[in-house]
């Protein structure tokens, strides 16, 4: 069971308020997680610039609507039934200072070319949510950072604090909420510009390659697969399948998530649908809650309850099986498909230690969910020279595992979710560019965990449409 190990003014404030009034309501609000102990927030130093922050948030404009997190979460309940695919993916943080057309423009041609490489070896659809939009707020294993002697509160993502290594960047200030608003909210009209506006459309699927990965293996692979798709394309057109009679050709559809870690920030955005007169957090289609701050009883579980839209759950090693019901209980009682992807993260190592046990706990439940596979943040390592990277050969076989476990239980490996750019970075070792622990310093730009570059990400993707491949020839042999 996890513990809350940061106790702050809301856990204060939480224990005030169960102990003035014992019996509880199990009622939901927007606020009600203020009465849990919650893990992992800010310590505000000026409450009437948070409180002034949160009332124009509120009045803001939502950033998605509650009928597109619906839709996602139908395409998810496909998922759920083995007859889709979800592709996850983008930064760990991201930031004020790195944020550019042409960086999200990369990011989501990146996740086109997987995409594309996952439909064509997997013959199935690919569900594709961003880590983008909205991706800003970072749980932190410590409260504090120790530099040559000193030490300062941990940053926390740009909509909380900066970076900078000095007293004042590190103190929160509420008006970054705003600004990661707006900044979400002008990626987002790229995003949907790029996803319906012509960018995506499968006749461009040459144009996807990055020119800093021109020479690779994988540019190579990926063009050898743009050929036969367009040859593919051209024939259907020959029998009248064309972009007007099937507009998936010429558009594509892009959701956005990121990790529900900054409560008051969710909370402001959090509106009821006008359609159902349910809640809807409308900072982002789909939301997730990190590993630090999955407790049962705790305030992240609390907020998402009431939340119509899809929810990730991310499981460590630390998940035990009886944390896990409490979660379905609590977050899906309706055991409805499409509502809960438990997004896996145990090390390659480790996968096959972890994995069976849940996985029969939620067969032994009778329980749906989209088990998704993060192959990240379990098998980050530190260099010699002080770089936090990831070995690309540990990330494949945290995948490969992941499939091999999901294999021999006879369950649906049905996605991934990745920490990725579309930018030529150097922050995680290995893959077809052999990028070593000397190299990580030349381009190390990440503002939290290391991402795998286009090329790495590419790599993947080919790899994971071979197994999902094998899945399905497995399953038609059987049938
Ligand atoms: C993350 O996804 O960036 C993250 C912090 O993950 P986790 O909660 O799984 O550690
Ligand atoms: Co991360």
């Amino acid at each position: 069971m996890l513990q809350c190990s940061v106790p702050n003014w809301h856990a204060k404030e939480a224990y005030k308020i169960e102990h003035g009034s014992r019996v509880m309501s199990q009622k939901w609000s927007p606020e009600s997680w203020k009465t849990k102990p919650v893990c992992q927030l800010p310590n505000y130093p000026d409450k009437d610039a948070l409180a002034a922050t949160e009332k124009r948030l509120a009045e803001m404009p939502p950033l998605v609507f509650a009928g597109e997190a619906r839709a996602l979460r139908a395409q998810l309940a496909d998922v759920a039934a083995g007859k889709a695919f979800l592709l996850q993916g983008g930064d760990c943080a991201e930031s004020f200072a790195e944020f550019s057309a042409d960086t999200i423009r990369d990011t989501f041609r990146v996740i086109l070319q997987m995409s594309a490489a996952l439909t064509y070896g997997a013959a199935m659809p690919i569900v594709k949510v961003g880590r983008i939009a909205g991706q800003f707020a970072k749980p932190r294993s410590a409260d504090t950072e120790t530099q040559d002697g000193v030490e300062l509160p941990s940053y926390r993502g740009d909509i909380v604090n900066s970076i900078g290594f000095d007293e004042a960047s590190r103190i929160p200030d509420p008006k970054r909420m705003e600004m990661a608003y707006n900044q979400s909210a002008s990626a987002l009209n790229l995003l949907r510009a790029f996803a319906g506006g012509g960018y995506a459309d499968l006749h461009n699927v040459h144009r996807w390659n990055l020119g800093f990965v021109e020479n690779s293996a994988e540019a190579e692979r990926y063009r050898t697969m743009a050929d036969r798709i367009s040859e593919a394309i051209n024939f259907m057109e020959a029998c009248g399948i064309t972009p007007e009679t099937a507009p998936q050709l010429r558009q594509t559809e892009f959701f956005t998530s990121h990790e529900a870690l900054l409560l008051p920030y969710e909370q402001a955005l959090t509106r009821v649908d006008s359609t159902t007169g349910n809640w809807y957090a409308t900072s982002a289609h789909m939301l997730w809650i990190g590993d630090r701050t999955r407790q049962p009883d705790g305030a992240h579980v609390e907020f998402l309850r009431g939340v119509g839209n899809p929810i990730g759950i991310k499981c460590g090693p630390t998940m035990e099986p009886d944390d896990l019901i409490k979660l379905m209980d609590t977050l899906n009682p309706e055991d409805d498909p499409g509502r809960l992807t438990l997004i896996c993260r145990f090390g390659a190592d480790d996968v096959s230690k972890h994995l069976p046990g849940l996985i029969r706990t939620v067969k032994r439940e009778g329980r749906q969910v989209i088990w998704s596979c993060d192959p990240m943040h379990g098998n980050t390592v530190k260099t010699d020279t002080g770089f936090k990277t990831r070995p690309f050969e540990r990330v494949l076989k945290e995948v490969e595992n992941f499939f091999a476990v999901h294999r021999a239980e006879g369950t649906h490996p049905g996605g991934v979710h990745f920490e990725m750019t579309g930018q030529d970075v150097t922050e995680c070792i290995g893959g077809a560019q052999a990028i070593s622990a000397d190299d990580l310093s030349s381009r190390y730009h990440t503002h939290c965990d290391p991402r795998l570059n286009a090329s790495q990400a590419l790599e993947l993707a080919f790899l994971i449409a071979e197994n999902i491949a094998k899945e399905r020839d497995k399953s038609r042999a059987v049938a």
